[in-house]
């Protein structure tokens, strides 16, 4: 067996290695049903992923396929995808779709759905506004097509597939490491109410909360008592914690590849329930880690305008920065540059991948819309965001030593513009002045609306000694600007266009004379380095 993809460090500190090599994933999350069928991958998602400079697939596995009758289980699928990707040179993340999927039991087998004394679903109760919330099908009724956290027997049924599944993929891939890393569940937490109201849930409810958890923060009694008006969202958080340590822990037993758990953020209105209650939104995973030691980190689905807040948010407590899903459009590319360049991200995914050169049917504005998802979050392939994508892909993994190096030597500085005009970034010697142009794609006058097609402004610089450095980005304006109170001017001695290759800078034109006197950074992704000097 060779060795298996596992995680080293902690934080922006954290190596994902694959092959023994550190890896980044430049991936993307094809849509929920994509892998369902090979011949669908073949003709729709594999042509449209080519063109992508892509390394890594994000893609579900069905609990639904793999064990279509109790204890029976079949690999076919995933049997096919893994060679599929090998033949794509790709690598994978397998999402689990078990037990919950956007806080729903819709992928688990017909004999589960259909056992619904055994596999208990949630009862409704708690905040009118999270009660209100109705999903399709779902009618006025008092249950939720959610499998409570509290039902043992579901989570010990999930468990023994996730185990098999992951002693299949020890047997069938361990030699290649297609598979790197897998996700458990998909956004997982209760919509429509903020916990499971039933009985026995209330009782629950209203015993003396665990004493770890007692201990952790500092409070007793039951769960009422000791959370108050969050208390909801805690309990439930501690029971899909508690199952996923189950699931996780089973899985990694046959064998330990790295494991995460996504988050639905949380978003307007913040009443949980509205927003699936019990994930791991930022402010549950105190106690996600205190229950679920098994998971490697949390990651956040980003959709949300405030997407550098969530990175930053995620990136802290040892946490490392790993993005399955997030907006598919033209900002895609500043993003990538913000979680590369600030957090050292291990991965990278806009979601619904294949749409970006692709002729495939795309995500439905109405069901976006039920899952709390801005329709205009999804590029098509009309829009730039595919070619930009393709590039800044191309860029980042022709300069990944560069970039490592960077981080390692706090050599490395992003920007993400986020309704500011700029960003003043402390070099060793110089300030680098960086003034956003995304929202009226001029630096002169800036214009309220951003234009369709426009990226918002990202990137990062990276230092390679102290008069010279490279810039990567899109939509900024750069000024270098003197640090010391010297009475020297700055001056460019050399200013290139180009880009890495195999980690080695290699110039296009030397910029100089109409092209050297102000340093843009276009809407397409570009690099320049700049050498400069002092005078007196
Ligand atoms: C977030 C979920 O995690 C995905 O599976 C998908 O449903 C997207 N939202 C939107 O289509």
């Amino acid at each position: 067996m060779s060795k298996i993809p596992y995680l080293e460090g902690k934080g922006k500190n954290t190596t994902l290695y694959v092959d023994g090599k550190p890896f980044v994933a430049l991936s993307g999350e094809i849509h929920n049903s994509s892998s369902s069928s090979l011949e669908y991958m073949d003709n729709v998602v594999w042509p449209a992923l080519r063109p992508l400079n892509m390394n890594c697939v994000i893609m579900p596995v069905y609990w639904e396929c793999v064990e279509p009758e109790e204890g029976v289980f079949d690999f076919t699928l995933v049997d096919g995808l893994i060679d599929q990707a090998r033949r794509e040179n790709m690598r994978i993340v397998f999402l689990w779709f078990g037990l919950w999927k956007n806080g729903m039991s819709t992928y688990v087998p017909g004999w589960v759905k259909n056992d619904s004394k055994k596999y208990f679903r949630v009862r409704k109760g708690g905040s009118q506004a999270a009660s209100a919330r109705l999903l399709p099908e779902s009618g006025s009724s008092a249950v939720i097509d959610c499998i409570s956290p509290l039902c043992v027997a579901a989570y010990e049924a999930d468990a023994r597939a996730y185990r098999a599944l992951m002693r299949h993929i020890r047997e069938y891939d361990s030699e290649q490491n297609t598979v790197i890393v897998m996700q458990v569940e998909n956004e997982i937490g209760v919509l429509g109410s903020s916990r499971d109201y039933s009985d026995y849930a209330n009782s629950v409810f209203y015993s003396e909360i665990p004493p770890e958890v007692s201990a952790e923060y500092g409070v007793k009694g039951n769960w009422a008592e000791a959370f108050g008006i969050d208390a909801d969202e805690y309990f439930m958080a501690y029971h899909y914690a508690k199952a996923i340590e189950h699931i996780v822990k089973e899985g990694k037993e046959e064998y330990p590849l790295p494991m995460y758990v996504n988050a639905w953020l949380e978003q307007f209105p913040e009443i949980t329930g509205n927003y699936p209650s019990g994930g791991p939104i930022a402010k549950m995973m105190r106690l996600w880690r205190l229950v679920a030691p098994s998971v490697d980190f949390y990651a956040p689905d980003i959709y949300v305008d405030n997407y550098r807040d969530v990175c930053d948010e995620y990136a802290t407590d040892g946490n490392p920065l790993f993005i399955p899903e997030v907006r598919s459009t033209e900002d895609a590319t500043p993003f990538l540059f913000y979680a590369i360049g600030q957090h050292n991200a291990l991965c990278f995914a806009p979601f619904g991948i294949e749409d970006l050169f692709a002729s495939s049917s795309g995500a439905n504005a109405e069901v976006l819309q039920m899952l709390n998802i801005d329709p205009a979050s999804m590029a098509d392939r009309k829009s730039p965001a595919g070619p930009m994508l393709a590039k800044a892909y191309q860029m980042i993994s022709n300069m990944s030593e560069v970039i490592r190096d960077a981080h390692k030597n706090g050599k490395i500085h992003a920007f993400l513009e986020q309704n500011e005009s700029g960003k003043i970034i402390e070099l060793e010697k110089y300030y680098i002045k960086v003034t956003y142009t995304g929202a009226g794609g001029s630096f002169f006058m800036r214009q309220p609306q951003k234009q369709p097609g426009t990226p918002v402004a990202g990137g990062f610089i990276i230092e390679l000694s102290p008069d010279e450095f490279v810039v990567v980005g899109v939509s900024s304006r750069i000024e270098v600007l003197p640090k010391l109170d010297d009475g020297c001017a700055v001056g460019l001695e050399r200013k290139e266009e180009g880009q890495y290759i195999d980690n080695k800078w290699v110039r296009g034109r030397i910029l100089n004379g109409d092209e050297g006197y102000i340093h843009i950074l276009g809407s397409f992704p570009s690099a320049l380095k700049l050498k400069m000097f002092r005078y007196e």
